[in-house]
């Protein structure tokens, strides 16, 4: 009797110390109130852009509606990670998110390569139905086995090329010259088929790069020039939209999957709040760099005519079909019906 008394007294004490989530109530994750935590946020670009926008937006709202139990860090400029190796600190946890440009994942999956195919998306809208849409969202889904989600496209927007050697205004013109690339195997080919060179290179080091240079040119969106101030290393800049810079904020699935509901609640509230900001700002910040490089004055500017938009494209047909068994047929038409093609 006595024994079965005391078993029921351990049995009880052991249900009321659960309850209490043995980690302080409130800000325990085994309680119901908002956690308290640090969540580190890193990306490699500017602060003047969408994505740092966007980014504190997310972290303003957080903070707010946490009332102060969370708190947001925002590296940029590769402050904490770089390219190189922000993926990895995220499948380790030691960063909570991260909003890569998406041609840095084709090693993890080819489709990332969509952003990369020319002249697919004409503006920002396109390019998030395709993101928003289902097969955009598998492949956003596609890291799962590495413990990675992708949960929210943010769009930068086009492309377009700055080299140091010449203007550029046919596809001619490219023959012999050296880009960097974010990285992937459509935007390498897109230069072997225009007869240029390409190497990838870390956002962080192309400045350097450029201005040392070990590649002559790069192609990227206005926001991206401006901001890191690549005009001053090139003397020639070429308007053409062929390729484009968009993002997802990717987080780890273990921290995600470690919030209680009061905390998700405000996290991904925050994160719909940052998308929206960073979607509304895409355009503007892209469109006010563009002005501040033509005020600066330091590159000579080539704004391409539809004629010569179509050679380009026509160029650069062939790199539809030499990917499409990689990337896959379901993807191409997911986009192109984005698209409106
Ligand atoms: C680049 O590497 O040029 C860009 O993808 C950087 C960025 O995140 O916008």
């Amino acid at each position: 009797m006595k024994k079965v008394t005391l078993s029921l007294l351990l049995l009880f004490s052991l249900i009321v110390l659960t309850a209490c989530g043995g980690s302080g109530g409130s800000s325990g994750a085994g309680g119901d109130g908002v956690q308290e935590m640090t969540i580190k946020f890193s990306h490699v670009v500017a602060e003047n852009t969408p994505k740092h926008q966007g980014a504190l937006a997310m972290k303003e709202y957080i903070e707010r509606e946490s009332d102060g139990a969370i708190t947001v860090e925002i590296y940029p400029n590769s402050s904490l990670f770089g390219d190189q190796d922000e993926y990895q600190n995220l499948v380790s946890n030691n960063v909570q998110f991260i909003a890569p440009d998406l041609t840095k994942f084709v090693g993890n999956n080819p489709q990332f390569n969509v952003p990369a195919l020319p002249f697919m998306f004409e503006n920002d809208d396109e390019a998030i139905a395709f993101w928003d849409g289902e097969k955009g969202q598998e492949i956003l889904g596609s890291l799962k086995d590495d413990g990675v989600v992708g949960l929210s496209m943010w769009p930068n927007g086009g492309k377009h090329l700055t080299n140091n050697k010449r203007a550029i205004d046919s596809p001619d013109d490219l023959e012999g010259l050296k880009f960097r690339t974010q990285g992937g195997q459509v935007l390498e080919a897109i230069y072997s088929e225009l007869g240029a060179g390409s190497e990838s290179i870390p956002f962080g080091e192309l400045y350097t790069a450029l201005d040392q240079g070990v590649v002559d040119g790069q192609e990227n969106t206005f926001s991206n020039i401006e901001s890191r101030k690549f005009d001053e290393v090139q003397t020639h800049m070429t308007v053409m939209n062929h390729t484009r810079v968009d993002y997802a904020v990717f987080t780890n699935t273990e921290f995600w999957d470690s919030m209680n509901a009061a905390t998700k609640e405000i996290v991904q509230a925050g994160l719909d709040e940052g998308t929206k900001v960073a979607r509304e700002e895409a355009k503007t910040l892209n469109e006010k760099a563009y002005e501040t490089i033509k005020e600066r004055g330091l590159v000579e500017i080539v704004e391409l005519t539809p004629e010569q938009i179509e050679e380009f494209r026509a160029a650069l047909e062939p790199i539809y079909a030499e990917f499409e068994e990689e990337i896959g047929t379901d993807v191409y038409e997911a986009a192109r019906e984005a698209a409106g093609q």
